[in-house]
């Protein structure tokens, strides 16, 4: 059975006090829609429609095309959100999720469960509803006699009875497709806050005798819709005690979980041991039995197994097995970095490839470079790489000992099994098992120290 979504993100989040729309604000580094989009697709939904308006292009930036999207110009409501798609699914067959694009912790299983219960219960909309004591600004879930549900009040226009019922509305529910859009042309403003809201139409199926029902959610925390700064901050650690608690369970050592931040995406193997505040983001992988942190941060890196990474920050790298990299070093732009490398203090690295049991232990910078096996980049080695204009390429072969404090003008090649003394310009090709040595010659005049003084 096809299943569409459509996921409701025009509103500009006014309390968010920010100049970007809400749902493109972060939780654990990943953009709240894309939670959202994610979710659906691990649900099995895949078409997916963003119904955009404030700021729009920003929020396309950001989902590129993981969505399709629908404008909404003015936002009249989520009834009038609804509306905007009838263009892509007026009389079609099939289901239709709507969901909140400021709700990212509705997980995909509770998506599963919403969609079974409808399935099961033959009903033409099942609303995912929520109990609390006191249903804070919710809109509330009223039933008739026979337990049936009836309507949706907003909590703006309840009177005192209805705010004491405990059941409300999460903004999530599914609807059969042709149903959602024979009556959305129906809904009225006429209201507290004059907007077309959507939960209005459960009155209308009721009416008609469609058949309404409630899912109950079953963790709370899933309803949580992000509309300032401090819930924004709460939906993260939700989430990423969530996420801790699921790699621990599964065979990682998080040292301090509160100090740790693992992205959804991320997977973690078995005897890692992850030291305190260390954040993992993106698509990142860990293999087994690495130690990363204290203080590293990893953003779509791949480390193999054996690791080990000290206050390191990785973005876009790939680091194979038995490498240390650290404390403090820096690679980026897609570094591939070999089997038993050792990258210490103070290097950094970009879009370089350093082969195995290569080594550059402190104090270097290494860019557009392509390092063969067994070299030692000695401390305080630069490739120089950029001539103002362009970026040019390094290429250091296997076996190659650079001595201490060398500038490597690019684009340059240094052959195998070749000695650089340390202090050396490198401006010309370096042969094979040659020695090159560039640099001033030193004098001695004697007695200078008594005149000096
Ligand atoms: C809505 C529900 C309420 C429910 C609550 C759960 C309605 C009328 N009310 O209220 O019953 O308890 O969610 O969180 O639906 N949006 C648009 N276009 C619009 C208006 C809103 O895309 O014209 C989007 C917003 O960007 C947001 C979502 O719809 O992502 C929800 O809108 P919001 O105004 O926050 O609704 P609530 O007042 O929270
Ligand atoms: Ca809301």
């Amino acid at each position: 059975m096809k299943i569409n979504a459509i996921i409701l993100a025009a509103g500009k989040g006014t309390r968010m006090k920010s100049n970007l729309p809400k749902v493109i604000h972060r939780i654990l580094d990943k953009p709240m829609i894309m939670h959202v989009i994610d979710n659906l697709r691990k649900a099995d939904v895949s078409n997916i429609i963003s119904v955009i308006g404030y700021e729009a292009d920003k929020v396309k930036d950001v989902v590129k095309d993981n969505s399709r999207y629908v404008m909404q110009e003015e936002q009249l409501g989520t009834g009038h959100a609804i509306m905007q798609c009838a263009d892509i699914l007026k009389n079609k067959d099939g289901l239709t999720i709507v969901i909140c694009g400021d709700t990212p912790l509705i997980s995909a299983d509770t998506i599963r469960d919403l969609i079974d219960h409808h399935l099961r219960h033959e009903n033409s909309c099942t609303i995912l509803t929520g109990e609390l004591d006191d249903a804070l600004q919710y809109g509330r879930i009223i039933r008739d006699k026979n337990g049936i549900v009836k309507k949706i009040v907003e909590y703006k226009d309840a009177d005192e009875k209805e705010l004491a019922i405990n059941e409300f509305n999460t903004g999530t529910y599914i609807f059969d497709n042709k149903v959602l859009f024979d009556l959305i042309d129906l809904l009225s403003n006429d209201n507290a806050q004059n907007e077309y809201y959507l939960t209005d139409i459960i009155e209308l199926m009721y009416n008609q005798k469609y058949k309404v029902d409630g899912c109950i959610l079953k963790d709370l925390k899933e309803t949580i819709g992000v509309n300032d700064r401090a819930t924004l901050a709460y939906a993260q650690r939700v989430l990423s005690s969530r996420i801790n608690r699921k790699l621990m369970d599964s065979g990682v050592t998080l040292i301090d979980p509160r100090t740790t931040y693992i992205g959804p995406d991320v997977t973690i193997d078995i005897d890692t041991i992850i030291r305190p505040n260390t954040h993992i983001y993106g698509n990142s992988r860990i293999g087994k039995e690495c130690i990363i942190g204290p203080n590293s941060e990893l953003i779509d890196t791949i480390v193999l197994n054996n690791s080990e990474l000290t206050y390191a920050h990785v973005y876009d790298c790939t680091i194979k097995n038995n490498v240390k990299v650290g404390p403090f070093a820096r690679l980026r732009q897609n570094c591939i970095i070999e089997d038993e490398v050792k990258i210490g203090n103070f290097v950094e690295m970009k879009k370089t490839i350093f082969s195995s049991r290569s080594k550059a232990a402190h104090l270097s910078y290494l860019g557009d470079s392509i390092v063969g096996e067994d070299v030692n980049v000695g401390c305080g080695t630069i490739t120089v790489n950029y001539d103002g204009k362009n970026k040019h390429q390094t290429i250091i072969e296997d076996n190659v000992f650079i001595g201490c404090n060398s500038n490597l003008i690019a684009p340059i090649k240094i052959e195998s099994d070749a000695v650089i003394a340390a202090g050396t310009t490198i401006t010309s090709d370096v042969p094979k098992e040659s020695l090159a040595i560039g640099r001033v010659r030193q004098e001695i005049k004697e007695d200078f120290g008594s005149r000096f003084k």
